[in-house]
């Protein structure tokens, strides 16, 4: 009975639990298997992390101080788009996206860090942007 009980009680709190973002749910499933301790994603590391510089680098080189402002991107000096959905409401809108997002996040992470970022770290800077107003 009383597993029973816990059964219901996890599957209608499923949704509340689970983010509003279909991407950043699908790192959310990730960071669970990389980490069995995982609790959730933290806008706050997330800000950090997208500051933070390793060497001469930053997410925020290339995506400017604030997710809500336009980047330059530091070798081509080319233009992008504001990483906050709530500046540029095509950023992570669609679940379609995901295999782009990705894409990103290997080819910056390796740029910045020299590694794969984790799927925390992915999260994270998620809920960052997504936590921007
Ligand atoms: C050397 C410049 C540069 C740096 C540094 C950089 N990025 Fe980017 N990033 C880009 C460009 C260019 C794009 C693609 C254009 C766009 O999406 O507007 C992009 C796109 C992205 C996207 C895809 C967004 C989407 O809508 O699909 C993510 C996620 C991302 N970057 C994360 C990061 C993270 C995390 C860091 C720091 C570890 C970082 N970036 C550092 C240049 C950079």
């Amino acid at each position: 009975m009383k597993k029973m009980l816990f059964t219901i009680a996890l599957t209608l709190s499923l949704p509340l639990y689970a983010g509003e973002n279909p991407i950043q749910d699908s790192y959310r499933a990730a960071a669970k298997q990389e980490n069995p301790g995982f609790k959730d994603f933290s806008a706050a590391r997330g800000q950090a992390f997208y500051n933070a510089k390793s060497g001469e680098m930053a997410c925020a080189t290339c995506h400017s101080d604030s997710p809500k402002l336009h980047g330059k991107h530091a070798k081509t000096g080319k233009d992008i788009l504001p990483m906050a959905p709530s500046a540029n409401p095509q950023r992570f809108a669609d679940a379609a996206d995901a295999a782009k997002v990705e894409k990103w996040f290997k080819r910056n992470c390796a740029d910045v860090l020299k590694r794969a970022c984790t799927a925390q770290e992915k999260g994270d800077f998620m809920a960052y942007l997504l936590s921007v107003k």
